[in-house]
């Protein structure tokens, strides 16, 4: 009895947290943190490295915008999927030049700009390449 209300205390516990972050999923969101200094050195590197092609508000330019799709995107790539395209394949003109810091760094912007919320630890490269969390946008665009 007192571990089975424990257990769902927790879950609530994490529950109301979410909600506290405003985010609208519930699953997964606690899979992916990442914290606002290291978006914003992620959107110093983009402005460097991939606004001529993606466009400085990620609206696309000779590349695909990088806003993410409102949930629910059945087909929207995970963020592990994105982290990997940078790593690998950006920028277009010299892939494979960006650190796993980097393309870190690259991700958490990414996700700040999607409307995930930031928090006290910084996404781990690691943790970056494994999340399955789709890459949906979690607020209005900016
Ligand atoms: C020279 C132009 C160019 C630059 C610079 C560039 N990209 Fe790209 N990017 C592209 C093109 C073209 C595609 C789509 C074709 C592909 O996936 O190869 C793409 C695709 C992507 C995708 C997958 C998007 C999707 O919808 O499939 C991501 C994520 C991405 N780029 C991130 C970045 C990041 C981060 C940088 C900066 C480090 C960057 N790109 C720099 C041209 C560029």
């Amino acid at each position: 009895m007192y571990s089975r209300s424990h257990r769902l205390a927790a879950a609530l516990g994490a529950a109301a947290c979410t909600l506290a972050m405003g985010a609208l999923a519930c699953a997964g969101a606690t899979d992916v943190s990442f914290s606002a200094p290291q978006a914003e050195r992620g959107h110093q590197l983009f402005v460097a490295r991939c606004a001529l092609c993606h466009g400085a508000q990620l609206e696309g330019v000779s590349a695909p915008s990088l806003l993410a799709d409102a949930a629910p995107a059945p087909d929207a790539p995970k963020i592990g999927e994105v982290y990997d395209t940078i790593l690998h394949r950006m920028p277009k003109t010299n892939p494979g030049s960006l650190s796993e810091t980097d393309s870190a760094a690259l991700v958490a912007f990414l996700l700040s700009s999607n409307g995930f919320p930031s928090g006290p630890n910084a996404l781990l490269p690691k943790a970056a390449a494994a999340s399955l969390t789709p890459f949906v946008r979690r607020s209005a665009a900016p």
